[in-house]
């Protein structure tokens, strides 16, 4: 397996809409793959290929707590068939946004349908952290950063604290 980089905003491929995989063959498996080492190294709980510059509807997440054992899950062509009315409110960072939080409200429950590794379709009911972890990395697949449901405002706010950082580190 590969540590792949990963992208920071501003960057015109994370705002790209990202196509679905035709199958989960040998490719997309070493794809997830990487995605996943890439996501554990970085550390993250969440990374969509889009972030490391691969326009495929593909992700991966893992939202076990630190001391809990590893719960791996890595998706192509995920799609939200459900979500809930209720809403859930989290804090919500990004790899591609380093440093920068915000809390965002979501629906607090969400069915998705999605080939797994196998190249399987499976279904599963989600809420809580992974409803909002995965809608967050479906928004990626379309384009769409967590900054984006934000005011205008609070996202220009972010957005030039990280163009900061982003120069100051170009200097450093
Ligand atoms: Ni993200």
């Amino acid at each position: 397996m590969t540590i792949l980089s990963i992208l920071t905003a501003p960057d015109p491929r994370l705002k790209a809409t990202s196509q679905p995989v035709k199958k989960v063959d040998a490719t997309v498996r070493r794809l997830m793959d990487d995605l996943l080492e890439t996501m554990y190294a970085a550390p993250g709980i969440g990374l969509a290929a889009p972030q490391v510059g691969r326009p495929q509807r593909v992700l991966v997440l893992d939202i076990a707590k630190e001391g809990e054992p590893p719960n791996p899950l890595q998706l192509a062509n995920p799609e939200i068939l459900w979500t809930s009315e209720e809403m859930a409110t989290y804090e919500e960072g990004c790899l591609s946004l380093p440093e920068q939080y915000a809390e965002i409200a979501r629906p607090a429950k969400a069915r998705i349908r999605y080939l797994d590794h196998e190249n399987e379709i499976r279904e599963m009911e989600t809420e809580g952290l992974l409803a909002t972890c995965l809608q967050h990395e479906i928004d990626h697949l379309d384009g769409v950063l967590f900054v984006d449901h934000l005011s205008t405002l609070k996202r220009n706010i972010l957005l030039r604290k990280l163009m900061k950082m982003k120069k100051a580190q170009a200097i450093a």
